[in-house]
């Protein structure tokens, strides 16, 4: 048995669409466990970019792609998304892509709420991605949340928006000074999304079970990142979802014993996109440059990332919530031609050195980064595909990020596309 988890260690867009393609081709399931359309990851196959919100990251590879109960599904976007891969020639069949009976389903009105909810915190706003994440957790935890299961049943989806709609559109008319919202119009449009969605419905536990019986790999794909979890992360900067290793198992229905390996993607070093602290932040002429060689935009919203040199604090914090067996160390190409480099290894907080995140997000905006500092390289790694050929700074770079969170460095990534990648140990084998 081998099954895998793979989560990001920071806020997101470490490169884990890439590294779930790569690995894909060992697997032969790959579950997307929570999160939605808040996601967005690459993929580069011979120079195309394919960037998924919602299917997960193995479907390029044609491994059987599953949706799993605890993700939030616009269906509008996911059909979108199996429409633009179709055309690419990539096989979205039932047989193929399967989404959990369980999941929740986005709402117009929870897209709305988003954004008008931002609008008014002003300056005080989290940079969601509008993507209606939040108030569709939040129906789902209040239990008035439209599942999968009730969407492709016309009478139970119709009674359940007909119960919910008069409240919603009291809050987006009386307290959010938004527009209001016809029933109808859902009823309409939704239909249509049911009828193209039915064939795809699927009890996720059976069917994981079934393919851990046959001896399958699966690969447990987790979209954002640690600091972006919902109990553990930067709260309330965070997405709305566990985004840790635990809730693969929850978001995809299997037990904890039928997880054989966790692997957390780390970027070489962090960006964040939206509000809230960010200790290791830089905000001079090398972040913009890191920013650039980068091209650190969102994949969703296009936003421009914020970035930072590495925190080791927040690896070593992802270390303690994942339990991973590897790390991969991505876009590790980007920081070569700097002058130097830097990795965070601890903060500074009212005079004294800490090693974790302080829960209060007051304390962690005075938590000051205290850095070593190393040597960069100037050659450019992006060709290469066995470690040993690194250049010696780049090794002692990796050495020294091995060192502080005492965790394996599986595989290191060079450039976007599936092959730029340097394994120096299968997560499957
Ligand atoms: P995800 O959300 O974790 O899947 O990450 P994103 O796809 O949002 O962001 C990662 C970005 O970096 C994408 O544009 C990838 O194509 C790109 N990328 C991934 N790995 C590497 C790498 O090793 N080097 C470079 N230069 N780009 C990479
Ligand atoms: P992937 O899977 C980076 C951030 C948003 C915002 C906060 C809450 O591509 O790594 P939400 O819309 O979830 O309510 O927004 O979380 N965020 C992400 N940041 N990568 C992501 O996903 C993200 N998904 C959400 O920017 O700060
Ligand atoms: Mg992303």
């Amino acid at each position: 048995m081998s099954n895998i988890v793979i989560i990001g260690t920071q806020w997101g867009d470490e490169g884990k669409g890439k590294i779930v393609d790569h690995l894909a081709e060992f697997a032969d399931i790959v579950v997307r466990f929570q999160g939605g359309n808040n996601a967005g990851h690459t993929m580069v196959i011979k120079g195309k970019q394919f960037i998924s919100h919602l299917v997960p990251s193995g479907i390029l590879q044609g491994k059987k792609c599953y949706l799993g109960n605890g993700m939030v599904i616009d269906p509008d976007v996911l059909i979108e998304e199996m429409d633009e891969l179709t055309k690419n020639g990539i096989d979205v069949s039932p047989e193929k892509l399967k989404i959990s009976e369980k999941a929740h389903i986005i709402m117009p009105y929870h897209k709305m709420l988003d954004k008008a909810r931002e609008e008014m915190k002003g300056d005080k706003k989290i940079g969601t991605t509008g993507r209606g994440i939040g108030p569709c957790y939040e129906d789902k935890a209040t239990r008035r949340g439209i599942r999968f299961v009730d969407l492709i049943d016309p009478n139970v989806f119709k009674e359940k928006v007909n119960a919910i709609i008069e409240e919603k559109n009291f809050y987006l008319k009386d307290f959010l000074k938004s527009e209001t919202i016809n029933p109808m119009h859902i009823i309409d449009e939704y239909s249509n999304y049911a009828k193209r969605l039915a064939p795809h419905a699927v009890n996720i536990s059976v069917a994981m079970s079934q393919g851990i019986k046959k001896n399958n790999k699966i690969l447990f794909e987790g979209a954002q990142g640690t600091h972006l979890d919902i109990d553990h992360g930067t709260y309330p900067y965070v997405t709305s979802s566990n985004t840790v290793a635990g809730n693969a198992c929850n978001g995809a229905g299997v037990g904890p014993k039928d997880i054989t390996g966790v692997v957390g993607i780390v970027k070489a070093y962090t960006t964040r996109v939206g509000a809230g602290p960010f200790p290791a932040e830089l905000f001079d002429e090398i972040g913009d440059r890191i920013q650039e060689k980068g091209a650190e935009f969102g994949a969703t919203t296009g936003r421009r990332r914020r970035c930072g040199w590495l925190d080791t604090v927040l690896l070593r914090n992802a270390v303690r919530l994942n339990s991973p067996t590897g790390f991969v160390i991505t876009k590790l190409d980007v920081l070569g031609g700097l002058e130097f480099l830097k990795i965070c290894t601890h903060y500074e907080f009212q005079g004294k050195q800490i090693d974790e995140v302080p829960a209060s997000l007051k304390a962690l905006a005075e938590c000051k980064p205290v850095y070593e500092t190393f040597p960069s390289w100037s050659e450019d790694i992006s060709h290469i595909r066995k470690y040993e050929d690194l250049p010696q700074n780049t090794k002692n770079y990796l050495k020294r990020i091995e060192e502080l969170t005492d965790v394996p460095i599986q595989l290191i990534s060079v450039g976007p596309g599936r092959e730029e990648t340097i394994v120096i140990e299968n997560p499957f084998q």
